[in-house]
């Protein structure tokens, strides 16, 4: 039996699919409660945070206090503060005073925290998961069964269907940036997709010294400028506990709308890399005299892909103000920063009509399980996959620790949170008259 061979048991309370940051952090909460038996298998070889588009320079766009643990359990061992001093180096980074902690910093963090974790496997894709009087969680290589099952398998990359057919080294996913955006020296370069991805590629392409410069760098964007992510305080409150649950109590129409009125919250670009990018454009152009290096073209959507004599590319883009102008654009290189989309749960497949639905999400309950025709005390529980449901909030890391313990608190038939009445009254409150009746 493959699972005895490597040291595993047949049998967990709790068995998590997938192994980013929001089933890490189930991993880290879970793991000082030994009578919850759990594991958590994830199909890399290696724990990995978006490896592919680890740009230099880039940092993570929320607090360090949004780790892992901290927001739920700010005394675990799990801790980002926990890392930092287990490894010595709280001062250090202290007195770095960065304004936000370096991507690669945050990724090494998390890798340490499943090092620490012996609940933590990597190599094992799930394949199928199916319900007889357990579940019964199948990878590549073996069975495991379990009472519960949690899913965290996160985002996958997107790429507009007219690229789909010309993928390869020359036209590439942002997500292999790291890989394939080594050698552009001398050539025209695209960039598509006007979030932080797309920011910070180009970014990173015009910073490049002379001789690895290319020699033109576009970048085009279907929103209407190159718009910030509003981090002001009021906004943060949609990336809170007490917001989630009044978020997920709307009717699903005005939650949509409210995904696309607030989409910049989450998926703007942060100011810094903004003023970082508008410095760069500005020193190329008028101090190292490069004119013609960069070209914007914000307000534009790509809607067609062909190859153009040579080797070359040649974009179709439409104006989004005036739809009768077609435009196009000649490179030797595209990239497509054009987001992410849920990973489809096709492993879910045996049991998909016991599972109830909401438009094209699993419905969930409050704590996160899906709603089905099993028994309660079984439960399918999704991390990150239900934005439709519970608001922009539930792909970010903001609420990864709190989401975390009330999955947790489930399984432990408890409810330890404790959270004060928001500052804004978000629920309606029946008229009682007076408005002087709510003063203290
Ligand atoms: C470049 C980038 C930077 C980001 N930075 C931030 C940030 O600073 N702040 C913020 O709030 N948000 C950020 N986000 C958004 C979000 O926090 C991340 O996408 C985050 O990684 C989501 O975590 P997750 O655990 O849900 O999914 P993922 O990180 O995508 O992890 C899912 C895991 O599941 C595994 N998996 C998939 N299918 C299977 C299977 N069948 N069997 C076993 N394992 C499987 C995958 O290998 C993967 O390891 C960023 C997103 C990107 C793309
Ligand atoms: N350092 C960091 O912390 C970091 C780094 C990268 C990403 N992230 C996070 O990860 C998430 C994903 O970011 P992302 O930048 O990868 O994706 P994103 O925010 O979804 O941005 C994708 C962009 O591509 C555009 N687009 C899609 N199809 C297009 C087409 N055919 N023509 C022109 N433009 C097109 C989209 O336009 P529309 O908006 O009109 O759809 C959007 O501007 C975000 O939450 C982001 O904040 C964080």
């Amino acid at each position: 039996v493959a699972q005895e061979a490597v040291g595993l048991a047949r049998h967990y309370r709790c068995v998590g699919i997938g192994v980013g940051p929001a089933n890490l952090s189930l991993a880290s909460l879970i793991h000082s409660h030994s009578d919850i038996t759990n594991l958590f298998l994830d199909k890399k070889d290696s724990f990995g945070w978006h490896d592919g588009q680890q740009i230099p320079g880039s940092t993570i766009q929320v607090s360090m206090l949004k780790d892992l643990v901290s927001l739920s359990e700010p005394t675990s061992g799990f801790s980002f503060l926990a890392y930092l001093t287990e490894l010595g180096r709280i001062y250090h980074f202290l007195n770095a005073q960065f304004e936000t902690v370096p991507r690669q910093e945050f990724r090494n963090y998390m890798e340490w925290a499943c090092r620490k974790n012996e609940n933590i496997v990597f190599g094992h894709e799930v394949q199928s998961v199916d319900f007889t009087n357990v579940f019964h969680i199948t990878t590549n290589t073996m069975t495991v069964t379990a009472d519960n099952v949690v899913i965290g398998v996160g985002v996958q990359p997107s790429v507009p269907p007219a690229a789909r057919p010309h993928l390869g080294p020359r036209q590439f996913h942002i997500s292999e940036f790291m890989a394939k955006s080594k050698d552009l020296g001398g050539l025209r370069v695209g960039v598509v997709g006007g979030g932080q991805s797309g920011a910070e590629a180009f970014l990173d392409l015009v910073s490049r010294p002379d001789e690895s410069l290319p020699r033109r760098v576009v970048w085009i964007s279907r929103r209407p400028n190159y718009l910030p992510i509003d981090d002001s305080p009021f906004t943060n409150d949609y990336y809170s506990p007490n917001y989630s649950d009044y978020f997920a109590r709307l009717d699903s129409a005005t939650r949509q709308a409210l995904n696309a009125r607030h989409i910049l919250t989450s998926d703007g670009i942060s100011e810094a890399t903004l003023r970082l990018i508008y410095q760069r454009i500005y020193t190329r152009r008028f101090v190292d005299g490069c004119a013609d290096l960069v070209a914007l073209y914000p307000n534009r959507t790509v809607v067609e892909v062909s190859s153009a004599p040579g080797s070359a590319w040649r974009l179709a883009l439409a104006h989004n103000e005036h739809e009768a102008v077609s435009e196009s654009i000649e490179l030797d290189v595209v990239i497509w920063a054009t987001g992410y989309r849920p990973t489809p749960l096709t492993f879910l497949a045996p049991m998909q009509g016991r599972l109830e639905r909401e438009g094209d999400e699993y419905k969930i309950d409050d704590s996160f399980a899906v709603t089905w025709d099993g028994p309660t005390e079984n439960n399918i529980f999704l991390q990150n996959a239900a934005r439709g449901q519970r608001g922009l909030a539930d792909q970010n890391l903001s609420l990864n620790a709190w989401r975390s313990q009330r999955i947790l608190d489930r399984l432990r038939g408890v409810r330890t949170e404790h959270q004060v009445d928001p500052f804004i009254e978000w629920v309606t409150k029946p008229a009682t008259g007076d408005l002087q009746d709510d003063q203290p």
